[in-house]
């Protein structure tokens, strides 16, 4: 049975995105199924059917999430959805200069998504673009263990109960 992803993207200048393509072409393979979407216009029931997402965004403002993950990120907070059903990663793009806030978008969203009761796979991936190593290539290399860490027995049992119509790998 494939595992099937969905990458959510919160981004002001395109880099979240430019990480998650990458991320797709590397693992979109016959065992797992990747499908990308940005966040824009997206609300708490993107979340409905359960399964296994990785929220890749930015951070802007003061701490804040981008704009186009505004609205998704509100409507998680107004509603509080039971999301136990719910398994996530995390890419937070962010940049040390701003020392407090470092990564704060992609810290917000894992916190309210655990509060709603869905469960993080592995540590949330902190990306510094002030450090100079580009995040496509360094989130690259991180998801090489993340996936491995979805594909042991808890992971994929719980993406494949959430999953019950998912395609035969
Ligand atoms: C106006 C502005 C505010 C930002 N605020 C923060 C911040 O509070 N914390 C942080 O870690 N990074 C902050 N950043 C850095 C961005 O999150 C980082 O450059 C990121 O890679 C941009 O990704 P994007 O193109 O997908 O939006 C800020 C960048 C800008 C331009």
């Amino acid at each position: 049975m494939a595992l099937e992803l969905t990458i959510l993207v919160g981004t002001m200048t395109g880099t979240a995105q430019l990480v998650a393509q990458e991320l797709e072409l590397r693992l979109d393979d016959g065992e797992t199924r990747v499908h990308t979407k940005l966040m824009d216009g997206q609300d708490a029931s993107v979340f409905d059917d359960g399964g296994l997402f990785l929220i890749c965004t930015s951070t802007y403002g003061q701490g804040d999430v981008p704009d186009n993950a505004r609205q998704l990120y509100d409507s998680l907070g107004g509603t509080r959805p039971d999301l136990s059903r719910v398994h996530y990663g995390v890419i937070a793009l962010g940049d040390r200069t701003y020392m407090d806030t470092f990564c704060n978008g992609g810290k917000r969203f894992d916190a309210l998504l655990g509060e709603l009761g869905a469960q993080r796979i592995g540590e949330v991936f902190l990306h510094d673009a002030s450090a100079g190593i580009l995040p496509e290539d360094e989130a690259a290399e991180w998801v090489g263990g993340w996936i491995a860490l979805c594909n042991q027995p808890s992971g994929s049992d719980a993406a494949a109960k959430v999953h019950p119509n998912a395609a035969q790998g």
